[in-house]
């Protein structure tokens, strides 16, 4: 059935992305809530993130006549239908099984992209189909080039047109609540796990019928297909040595447009400008990684000032309604993207999810651009 026949009722059940995450939390096993909502120390950066977007007003015009807001934007020479895209995240299947799938399904319906992790649980052979023309790679860069290529040639032959290069994982985060709510890698089956397994069977059916949450991508690399060596091969030889330099060479590799996601400073972005980097990310990784960094709506307007169009600007961290997209593009971000708001979606609503976070964000973009008194997002 599709999710059009539900629209009306999701909506009013569910009419904001918090509503989903309320649900999610319910449907969710513990280790696979907490993977999803970490952040690492005390965790400041995730609140840190949020109120950052709460900081900002936009001062409305009035008396423009009748509006009709236009949400199609341009990024990269290709036609987007809303000025967001879903972030690429690891482990996916852990949150729900099949969620790339779901996602990248409502990626191709929607027109938006969906960037698929190098240690997402489906594949670009997987996934390539079902994205269409809509699919972005992201790379966890692999230390040896041959590896690299190898991994890139998968993707742009599955279709992935656009590369993002995550730079802000020079060591794997600590992530504390996924520890203490016993996430281990490889994964440990104890009384615990089973009774949170028995607490939520809808995602272990789902779970049962996909087979356990594994990285599918990187799997033919390591020296064994089980988790220990899957892991081992993560830690070793994912990551750790990434430069200026190596970004320059991968660029070399991918025929289309490559952008670095991560940089919170003006000289990086001034760096990525000059090594011939299409675009970048402004993100702190969802507050996940490093808790003593800036939001990405504080650092926002510098990058911009001194990017000063050169390149598109993408942001994300903390973004959760069509509101908080306006305000970062009111401070210089070309295009938004949105992690955990999609998985909050889909672990609440399976396969409506992803269709009803867009479904949710136009309407609050459409709403809002009108409250504003503008049709364009340019006016922002
Ligand atoms: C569960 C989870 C897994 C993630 N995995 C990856 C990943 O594999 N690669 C990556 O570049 N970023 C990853 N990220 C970061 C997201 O791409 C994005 O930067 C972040 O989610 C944005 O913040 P938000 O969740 O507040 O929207 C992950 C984020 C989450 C929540």
């Amino acid at each position: 059935m599709s999710y059009e026949k539900h629209a009306a009722d999701l909506m009013m059940k569910y009419p904001k992305v918090e509503d989903l995450a309320a649900k999610a939390q319910r449907r969710l096993p513990k280790v696979a809530w907490a993977y999803l909502v970490t952040g690492t120390g005390s965790e400041n950066l995730i609140d840190r993130n949020i109120q950052s977007f709460k900081d900002v007003t936009l001062a409305p015009r009035f008396l423009k006549g009748e509006l009709s807001p236009k949400l199609e934007t341009q990024l990269f020479g290709r036609s987007y239908g809303f000025p967001f895209g879903i972030a690429p995240v690891g482990l996916t299947g852990l949150m729900w099984p099949e969620a790339e799938v779901i996602m990248a399904k409502s990626a191709r319906k929607y027109k938006i992209p969906y960037a698929l992790s190098t240690v997402a649980t489906e594949t670009p052979e997987t996934i390539g189909p079902e994205v269409g023309d809509m699919g972005w790679f992201q790379l966890y860069a692999p230390r040896d080039l041959d590896l690299n290529k190898k991994l890139l040639d998968r993707a742009q032959t599955n279709g992935f047109h656009t590369l993002l290069i995550t730079a802000d994982v020079p060591t794997p985060s600590r992530r504390e609540r996924t520890k203490r709510a016993g996430l281990n890698m490889p994964p440990k089956i104890t009384p615990d796990l089973i009774w949170q397994g028995i607490t939520h069977p809808r995602w272990t059916m789902a779970t049962l019928k996909r087979g356990l949450p594994s990285l599918r991508t990187v799997n033919t690399y390591a020296e064994f297909k089980n988790m220990m060596s899957v892991g081992a091969f993560v830690r070793d030889r994912l990551g750790g040595n990434l430069s200026w330099d190596m970004c320059a060479r991968i660029k070399e590799m991918w025929d289309g447009p490559v952008i670095i996601k991560g940089i919170l400073h003006p000289e990086d972005a001034e760096k990525a400008i000059s090594i011939g980097m299409d675009g970048i990310v402004v993100s702190n990784h969802g507050g996940r990684q490093f808790d003593g960094a800036p939001a990405s709506m504080e650092v926002l307007p510098n990058i911009a000032k001194v990017v000063n169009g050169r390149i598109p600007i993408i942001m994300d961290s903390g973004v959760r309604t069509g509101l908080d997209i306006l305000k970062a593009m009111a401070l210089g971000a070309d295009f938004c993207l949105l992690g955990r708001a999609f998985l909050f979606g889909v672990g609440a609503l399976d396969k409506y999810g992803a269709d009803h976070v867009v479904e949710i964000l136009k309407d609050e973009l459409i709403n809002n651009m009108i409250n504003l008194g503008i049709e364009s997002l340019d006016e922002l």
